[in-house]
């Protein structure tokens, strides 16, 4: 591993931190009452809950929340994405999630409260750069074997759309599933769960 590909995944971070800046005014923008839910900036950084309203998202899109300072994905998963989650167990390193992070009341597969609905921490587990949303199936440079996923630049791990990691990838675990619960059918709470509440 050199620094430069460290130094390069950090620069990926900072960008990445900034469009979920972009990304998180863009959801505010939607949710007009939002400036009596949103928290301080100081309440923030303490690690409030943040609500996102996920109405917005089209179906195989993704937009990126900000919690505790980290990049939250948060996929709406088609019929047809759920289906690609099938059939590739084998070549997952942890396809249940028995050893990665997330909470109970998730499905240990889909990793989800709603199949549809994908949440997890946008943090590789190697060393903590945010992997790119590449959802289409065999593109040129990630080969035919691809049906979808998440792909780390920085050493080249990889994920599938429920943020599994494949098996002999230098990340160990699955992509974190923070706490999060539905406020309503249209928003969700990162950081609070019936656990934490
Ligand atoms: S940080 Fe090394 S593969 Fe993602």
């Amino acid at each position: 591993m050199s620094n430069d590909g460290v130094n390069s995944g950090r620069r990926r971070f900072l960008v990445a931190a900034t469009s979920v800046v972009g990304a998180a005014g863009a959801v505010g923008a939607a949710i007009p009452f939002l400036g009596s839910w949103a928290p301080s900036a100081r309440a923030k950084a303490a690690g409030a809950p943040v609500r996102v309203n996920i109405s917005k998202i089209q179906p195989g899109q993704q937009i990126v929340a900000e919690w505790r300072g980290q990049p939250v994905f948060i996929l709406n998963r088609t019929p047809e994405i759920l289906e690609r989650l099938k059939g590739i167990e084998g070549s997952l390193a942890d396809p249940s999630s028995k050893e990665s992070e997330q909470p109970s009341y998730v499905g240990p597969e889909d990793r989800s409260i709603k199949p549809g609905l994908l949440v997890v921490l946008g943090l590789c587990t190697h060393l903590g750069c945010a992997p790119t949303f590449r959802p289409e199936v065999a593109p040129a440079d990630l080969g035919p074997e691809w049906v979808g996923g998440y792909f780390c630049a920085c050493h080249g791990s990889r994920y599938d759309l429920a943020g599994r990691v494949y098996k002999s990838q230098p990340a160990p675990l699955n992509l974190p599933v923070p706490p999060y619960s539905y406020e309503t059918d249209e928003v969700v709470i990162i950081g609070v769960d019936e656990e934490t509440a």
